[in-house]
């Protein structure tokens, strides 16, 4: 058996929340991620028989049933993931009632899974239902497009527009656009469900005064998502407060978008 310590998605995990976490996205135990494995991979690493502890999910996943995934703690610190994964971090296995995640490693202090874990399982399933590839799902405090969500109007096509304005690639990285959901209480299944209603139809979805879902196939492309929005909404917020004197056009954006072959949100554009 080879040493979990030394697994890519270990590595990849401590990797993506240290970035997170300088980029000052994730304060305290802000954000969570979760990241569907491949069951042969984990086999080299863990036991698969072998369930350390059982945790009810408190919903019903059947679609994912069988599927691994390596998961954020809740309240844990994505400042502390890189020093001690083992505890900032759990393997968990959805059992075949659909409703409890089999331990396989981590959460070493008796912790568990994020409070998140609704959104993140409901989204996996919505994004899965259009994107076989989907693995990914992260959830993120970003500072400007938090501070953007204080300032402009949270419509989705007002929104997306904005972002596509402010750098030239955003129309060619997020074609589907940002989806928004109203402010709602966040750890719930009602949250969940509408974070996974959304992501039938974005990769990428606002929980406004709250922050950002990402998905994507694996984290390099979901982070990078995120990454585009907010550096999109820090020169929003770098420029909100001047006379604006030049813009991206919307014809701009349709050769963009032409020229890369992205099929992007053309009720988004104002052609
Ligand atoms: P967790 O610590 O439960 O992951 O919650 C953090 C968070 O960002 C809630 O939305
Ligand atoms: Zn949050």
């Amino acid at each position: 058996m080879k040493d979990i310590f030394t697994a890519p998605f270990v590595e990849e995990m401590k990797r993506t929340t240290a970035n997170m976490y300088r980029l000052g996205w994730d304060e305290r135990n802000g954000g969570n991620i979760s990241y569907m494995l491949d069951e042969k991979e984990v086999a080299e690493y863990l036991d698969l028989n072998h369930v350390i502890r059982t945790i009810p999910t408190g919903f019903e996943a059947e679609e994912l049933i069988g599927k691994i995934f390596i998961v954020t703690g809740t309240g844990k610190y994505f400042k502390n993931v890189e020093g001690d994964p083992e505890t900032n971090l759990g393997i968990i296995r959805i059992a075949e009632d659909g409703t409890t995640a089999e331990l396989l490693w981590g959460y070493k202090d008796g912790g568990r899974f994020t409070s998140e874990l609704p959104a993140h399982l409901m989204s996996h399933m919505a994004r899965l239902s259009v994107d076989p590839e989907n693995r990914v799902v992260i959830h993120s405090h970003p500072t400007n497009t938090l501070a953007m969500n204080f300032v402009h109007e949270l419509d989705e096509k007002k929104f997306t527009h904005t972002l596509w304005e402010m750098c030239t690639e955003c129309i060619v990285v997020f074609p589907d656009g940002v989806g928004i959901l109203p402010w709602m209480l966040c750890g719930t299944n009602s949250i969940g469900e509408a974070t996974a209603e959304k992501m039938k139809e974005f990769r990428l979805v606002i929980w406004s005064l709250h922050g950002i879902y990402g998905a994507g196939k694996n984290l390099d492309e979901t982070f990078g998502l995120i990454e585009t929005v907010e550096k999109a909404a820090q020169i929003y917020m770098l420029t909100a407060h001047l006379p604006r004197i030049n813009t991206i056009q919307d014809k701009n954006m349709v050769e963009l978008a032409e020229f890369f072959g992205v099929n992007y949100r053309k009720d988004f554009l104002n052609l």
